[in-house]
């Protein structure tokens, strides 16, 4: 298959463009577009058919349900049996934004969106391109992140052309993503409502809003309602350790002949050939944004190991720290 790569304007969408986009979706194709956390890989979400060629091009295990993205409330509840006050409040301050909501599906969601599941996860994304995608298309559309399974997110077209080029029929080139992380899931389907997956939102900005949720425990072992929540994820190829000591270990790896990769976080230095360096933004919001696109650079640089420098405990870096632990455990 050819993947047609095309440039949007990100504010101001090309219709015709648009136009293409959605004539391919509305025929069951795939077609990844930028949203506002990350790139997601679309199809129309109650095509089944279409559904599963996702599955196929990411090889994503059949398990692992899929993200519906919609334009308007009123959508979202036509796919769910229930719409309580906690969705209602939460819709009314976060979307369209990055928080995905989890709540009791309608027979007209396919199987395999929710993975045969009772529930469905929905979301109505920012970004001025997935808006515009989704309002042409009139349609609910189904998207994961536009990345092989288990590899990173993509923030940029070029990572979806690197990971699905020739498997997939059109990639909207949006620029860079915003957030760059993917978007924090809930759980409304639970009394108390679960935090699935740590993102932009924190469950302090959750619980402003709606009370008491049942938060996610950091590095546990224990299985998880969530597939997203499988321990190794959102991995780059090369292995990477979260480091308390940074300089210590990379001196250790120097002395094993070991090329090393660093995200620092403060500006010392270690002098050596056998060492890339990337000194990462001290403030959370701007360590996200950068993240997926480090890990993507330092991955094409044949490095045997990447230091991450260990990051703050405190909740606005909830979803950092989650990310880098999934990357960081072992396959
Ligand atoms: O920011 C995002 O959420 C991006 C953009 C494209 O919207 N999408 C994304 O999709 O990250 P994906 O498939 O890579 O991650 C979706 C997560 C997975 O952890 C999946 O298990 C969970 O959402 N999920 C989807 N439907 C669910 C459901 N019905 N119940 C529980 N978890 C669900
Ligand atoms: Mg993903």
């Amino acid at each position: 298959m050819n993947t047609l790569l095309h440039s949007i304007d990100s504010q101001r969408p090309d219709e015709s463009i648009l136009q293409q986009a959605v004539t391919l979706l509305l025929q069951g194709r795939l077609v990844a577009f930028p949203t506002e956390t990350v790139y997601g890989l679309g199809a129309h979400a109650l095509d089944a058919d279409a559904v599963q060629r996702i599955f196929e091009a990411k090889g994503r295990p059949s398990t692992n349900p899929i993200i519906v993205h919609v334009a308007e409330i009123s959508q979202a509840q036509e796919l769910t049996t229930d719409w309580p006050e906690s969705a209602k409040k939460l819709a009314a301050h976060d979307w369209p934004g990055p928080l995905t909501l989890v709540l009791p599906r309608r027979e007209i969601v396919p199987d395999i969106v929710t993975a045969g599941g009772p529930t469905v996860a929905v979301r109505i994304p920012s970004h001025p391109v997935a808006l515009a995608l989704l309002k042409a298309a009139g349609i609910p559309i189904a998207a994961p992140s536009a990345n092989r399974s288990e590899q990173l997110s993509p923030t940029t077209a070029q990572h979806v052309l690197d990971s699905l080029d020739g498997r997939i029929d059109m990639i909207l080139d949006g620029g860079p993503t915003q957030v760059g992380l993917e978007s924090t899931v809930l759980n409304l389907a639970t009394s108390p409502p679960q935090l699935l997956r740590p993102g932009g939102i924190t469950p302090q900005q959750i619980e402003a809003i709606i009370g008491p949720i049942q938060r996610h425990r950091e590095s546990s072992d224990e299985i998880l309602p969530s597939p997203g929540l499988l321990r190794r994820h959102y991995a780059p190829r090369t292995p990477l350790r979260l480091s308390q000591h940074p300089i210590e270990d990379i001196h250790r790896l120097l002395q094993q002949g070991l090329k090393v990769g660093w995200l620092s976080l403060n500006d010392s230095t270690v002098e050596s050939d056998s060492v890339e360096t990337i000194l990462m933004p001290a403030e959370p919001e701007l360590y996200a944004n950068r993240l997926y696109s480090v890990l993507h650079e330092m991955d094409q640089k044949d490095l045997d190991i990447l230091i991450v420098s260990s990051l703050p405990e405190t909740e606005d870096w909830l979803a950092i720290r989650d990310r880098l632990q999934r990357a960081s455990a072992n396959p």
